[in-house]
């Protein structure tokens, strides 16, 4: 093929250029995917996903580590698949997503399960299975674990979430290290959690962890959460529990519309140094990334069904929905949306807002966005590899979006899209009246 023009144009993120006019993803044009799949259509780079990770790969070379990716970002069994080969853990927050991970071939004792609301049967799950640890979030649960572990005559590996109480600065949502927060135990009871803890039969210490927010783009609310969780430990090892591993979570942000988030490897190099100050260098860290390691590594393709001028606004209606992109309808998100034809630039461009066609008024995907295109047009909205796909829905009975992941100039289908009838399956008709 003979490129004309090859322009990592301003707005495109890496791994991304415009090649003969054509939005390219590594190697491939998005443009035959899109023909080939149909739309909406998520695409995920593999080239990015790696590099991603080998960001935090670089920022914690030669420390004891384990990187659990978040898998609730991007779910997808060759999502974890990949990342899993790469060899990453994962962090799980369900016994379903435990099946997923099981299913990708992660290694067990790699897995750490999160979340507030562990059922008896998730936990006797995950003991089963063995995973590495239950990061636990509450007393109440702590003392389940107990009696669930101790009935299947087994120690359950456990860390306690702490609140750190720390101002992640990020969407409320997405904010989680603060007092007012369901998540973890407050830090004036962490001490007593850990003592008695470690006085149960059935459970067995093996680590702390914190998690302060997502979609952080500084450095500052890292560095707190890091002072107080080593104070706790401090305080913890002072009463004789021994903690082998601190997991500071995920949260590190990226770049939506020109955010500036830390590098993971220069985060990790500045966290490291704190530790190493702090006496804890050797001490073995997890993390957590979830969107960090996916989010830019994503696009979904989506068709212009009908332009929509008007006297206020002017509506750009496609066929990917609030069901498919759920971000901007939940959290006001911003995805930058570009054409995958580059347009000429003597076209004109007007402002549009860019609408699904779900009947809501909250399904919006962009607003006021300045774009030149046609009815039949593809446009490519970025940044779509974490928290689009895995919170996707069937609302107005829209099937979700088939998946491809591209790998240098070879793509492959990982999610054929969904019928009507995968959504029927588990459905059960009354009887003839
Ligand atoms: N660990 C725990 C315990 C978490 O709750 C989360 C995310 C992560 C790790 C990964 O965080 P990340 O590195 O992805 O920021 N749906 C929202 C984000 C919700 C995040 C929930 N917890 C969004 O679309 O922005």
């Amino acid at each position: 093929m003979t490129t004309t023009s090859d322009l990592p144009a301003a707005d495109l993120l890496p791994f991304f250029a415009y090649r003969d006019q054509q939005l390219v993803m590594e190697g491939v044009p998005l443009e035959r995917l899109a023909h080939e799949h149909g739309t909406p259509l998520f695409v995920y780079s593999k080239a990015a996903m790696l590099s991603a990770l080998a960001a935090y790969q670089r920022g914690l070379k030669g420390r004891p580590h384990l990187i659990c990716y978040a898998m609730k970002a991007n779910s997808s069994l060759a999502i974890l698949q990949t990342l899993v080969r790469a060899g990453c853990g994962l962090d799980i927050v369900s016994g379903g997503e435990l099946e997923r991970a099981l299913a990708a071939g992660v290694e067990p004792s790699k897995v750490i399960f999160s979340g507030v609301g562990k059922t008896r049967a998730e936990m006797r799950q995950a003991l089963t299975a063995g995973i590495g640890c239950f990061n636990v979030e509450s007393r109440a649960e702590l003392d389940v674990l107990n009696e669930v572990a101790h009935d299947m005559g087994r120690r359950a590996p456990v860390s306690v979430r702490v609140n750190p109480n720390v101002d992640a600065q990020t969407h409320p949502y997405i904010s989680t290290g603060l007092k007012g927060n369901k998540f973890g135990i407050a830090h004036e009871d962490v001490i007593d959690t850990y003592v008695h803890a470690a006085a149960c039969d059935g459970l067995r210490v093996v680590g702390i962890d914190c998690h302060i927010g997502s979609q952080i783009t500084q450095t500052g609310p890292y560095l707190d959460a890091m002072d107080r969780v080593l104070d706790l430990v401090e305080a913890i090892e002072a009463r004789g529990v021994a903690i082998e591993h601190i997991d500071f979570g995920g949260g590190l942000g990226i770049d939506y519309q020109g955010d500036t988030p830390p590098e993971a490897d220069a985060l990790w190099s500045q966290l490291l140094q704190r530790m190493e100050a702090r006496g804890y260098g050797d001490r073995k860290i997890y993390i957590e990334p979830g969107r960090s390691l996916v989010g830019n590594a994503g696009v979904c393709l989506t068709e212009v069904l009908y332009l929509k001028p008007g006297e206020h606004k002017n509506f750009l209606i496609v066929d990917a929905a609030m069901n498919d992109l759920p971000r901007p309808a939940m959290y006001q998100a911003f995805h930058r949306i570009v054409p995958v034809a580059q347009p000429q630039t003597e076209e004109q461009a007007t402002t549009w807002d860019v609408v699904g066609p779900v009947c809501e008024s909250g399904d919006w995907l962009g607003r006021d966005r300045a774009l030149s295109v046609r009815a039949g047009d593809l446009l490519a909205v970025m940044s779509a590899g974490a928290y689009c796909m895995s919170m996707a829905s069937n609302y107005n009975t829209r099937g979700r979006a088939a998946e491809v992941l591209v790998d240098g100039t070879r793509s492959t289908l990982i999610r054929e899209r969904e019928t009507p009838a995968d959504q029927f399956r588990t459905e059960r008709m009354l009887p003839a009246a």
